[in-house]
């Protein structure tokens, strides 16, 4: 069954701000950083991030499902913008999982101290973009977002742990 961002994404705290969407630029920018193998875009949103990745001319696998319950099925590469009110949540499932991501996050939150614990057991390395764009809430393109954004990955094997695009 696909995670219904309408429905599900009411429940609890903050989530209401978790519907924001993509823009291309963030995947086009990082394009020879994302390896070449099917993807999963694991929060799929209203899909305008997946479509994006195939534009770009990946492989992008189709499961709308909520996340927490399909996430042992997958062993794709995870290409997302995770909702930021379940990073941790997110993350803590990650570590335990074989997959290389890339997500993006706020930059905030690498030194948050709930989400920094765990992301420190993980390998991780981050790059550090070259742009400074919103996100697409309510189809509407927003100036700028509210915070500074980065990537978290793993297992891509960068030259860095931070690469400034
Ligand atoms: C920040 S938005 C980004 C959407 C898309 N990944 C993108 O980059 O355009 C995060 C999305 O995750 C969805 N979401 C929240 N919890 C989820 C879950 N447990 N499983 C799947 N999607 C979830 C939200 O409804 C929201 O659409």
């Amino acid at each position: 069954m696909p995670y219904n961002m309408f429905t599900q994404g009411k429940k609890g705290s903050n989530q209401g701000s978790d519907e924001y969407f993509t823009p291309r630029i963030y995947w086009e920018s990082i394009k020879e950083l994302i390896p070449n193998e099917t993807l999963w875009e694991a929060f799929y949103g209203d899909g305008s991030s997946a479509q994006h990745l195939r534009d770009l001319g990946f492989n992008v696998l189709e499961d709308t499902g909520d996340f927490f319950k399909v996430a042992s099925k997958h062993k794709e590469t995870i290409v997302s913008n995770a909702p930021f009110s379940k990073l941790y949540e997110v993350l803590k499932t990650l570590v335990d999982m074989p997959n290389k991501f890339i997500l993006i996050i706020p930059i905030p939150k690498l030194a948050h101290r709930k989400v920094y614990s765990i992301m420190k057991k993980m390998n991780i390395q981050v790059i550090i973009p070259n742009h400074y764009t919103g996100f697409v809430v309510n189809s509407i393109q927003t100036r700028c977002p509210p915070v500074y954004m980065c990537y978290i990955t793993r297992g891509l094997e960068l030259d860095r742990d931070l690469v400034y695009l």
